[in-house]
């Protein structure tokens, strides 16, 4: 048999510290590895395949888009899936005009360059993020990530992008002044180890963006479509972004992202601006339908419920496991478990026992599984989970 994890190890940059296992293919919410191990997963590919596995709308969707011949046309032409799918999220949003990407650093990327173009005719070029942040990896990207880990190495960083502190609304107005084009924050922070915007925060942070015409950009790349138990993760809030930036969930599996600009910054860009080859491809648009119809069914909502579920069981073992344990955090199916030893081994201890899980931060065990799981699912990785830190 082919040994995958060889070739891997002996052709691909080590980026990564991937486990050694090979993925063979998917069914429902579990995967299962070349050597036949079953695994239930809590991770989703990093919080993108909202929609689990195997799931039949998504290959009958493949198989339509590829019966007209193709999945790409570049953007010098239109093709008959990106338009319908930039109505639909506009109209699930409210938001005013989309732009088509890969990635979420991508999307990202294009926000930034919105705010810098809107602050451009008052010379306007500080952009405000946040301590902990993520926002992906590629310059612009990393410089807007709140983490030095991430910068180390590759100084220097896109000038004039400053940081506060997230969830301090003070360290935000003593940054902000007549010089800011935009701030850019994360309504759950995902990467930085799962930590929900407090309401008079995020309320505050449009009253700062208002008062000194700045753009408010939320980075819904992980939190976004569905994950919180919304559909975007600002309508927790009542608040409403100037721009918003999608990615992971949005494509079903297949790369693609979205920067959605809201009437204060549409118009912004125009042709020559910005581009992307692959961005609104017919393949990518047309899965992303599927996740909008199942939005517009109600998928949030159930998410809402199972999330509190999950919640309430995993404070059961944070509190049964004092010593190893910390707290609970995070809104729907986006959920952190914050511990006193390292993710790491529970994460091993875990996979041992048939549980795909991942870190966020230093400390915290995070679990992003498909939107469709089940609570028998959840039962079942909240007892591998406890077995694991038993273990341990
Ligand atoms: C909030 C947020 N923004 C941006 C990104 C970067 O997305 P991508 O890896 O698709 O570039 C991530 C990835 O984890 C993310 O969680």
């Amino acid at each position: 048999m082919t040994d995958y994890i060889a070739l891997a190890k002996n052709n691909l940059m080590k980026t990564y510290s991937t486990a050694d296992i090979c993925i063979d293919h998917g069914e429902g919410v579990r995967l299962y590895d070349t050597e036949g191990k079953s695994y239930l997963d809590m991770v989703a590919g990093i919080a993108v395949n909202a929609l689990g596995y195997g799931n039949e709308k998504i290959k009958k969707r493949v198989e339509e888009v590829m019966s007209d011949g193709f999945f790409h046309v570049s953007n010098l032409y239109y093709n008959k899936w990106a338009p319908l799918a930039a109505e639909r999220l506009n109209r699930l949003s409210g938001g005013s005009e989309v732009f088509y990407a890969n990635s979420g650093a991508e999307a990202n990327e294009a926000a930034l360059k919105i705010a810098r173009k809107y602050g451009s005719a008052s010379g306007r070029t500080k952009v405000i993020s946040f301590s902990h942040s993520f926002h992906g990896r590629t310059y612009g990207a990393i410089t807007l990530t709140g983490q030095d880990k991430y910068h180390k190495g590759f100084a220097p960083m896109v000038p004039d992008i400053v940081y506060a502190e997230y969830n301090n609304l003070s360290s935000v107005s003593s940054l902000i002044d007549e010089k800011t084009c935009a701030i850019i924050m994360e309504p759950v922070q995902g990467e930085g180890g799962i930590i929900p915007a407090e309401e008079e925060f995020i309320k505050g942070l449009r009253r700062l963006a208002d008062e000194y015409d700045a753009l408010l950009i939320f980075d819904c790349v992980q939190c976004g479509l569905g994950r919180t138990g919304r559909n975007f993760a600002f309508k927790h809030y009542d608040v409403r972004p100037d721009i918003m930036t999608l990615a992971k969930a949005i494509g079903c599996g297949v790369p693609f992202s979205a920067t959605v600009a809201f009437s204060k910054a549409k118009g912004v860009l125009s042709p020559g601006d910005h581009a992307s080859t692959f961005g609104g491809n017919a393949l990518s648009a047309a899965l992303s339908l599927i996740l909008f119809d199942s939005l517009e069914d109600g998928l949030a909502s159930e998410v809402e419920k199972k999330g509190e579920y999950m919640k309430a069981r995993l404070k059961e073992i944070c509190d049964k496991h004092p010593d190893k344990c910390v707290e609970v955090r995070g809104l729907g199916l986006m959920l952190g478990l914050d511990l006193k030893i390292s993710p790491s081994a529970v994460i091993a201890e875990c996979r041992k026992r048939g549980l795909l899980v991942c870190s966020a931060g230093y400390t915290v065990l995070r679990f992003v599984p498909p939107l469709v799981i089940g609570y028998e699912d959840i039962d079942e990785a909240v007892r591998i989970v406890d077995e694991a830190l038993s273990a341990l």
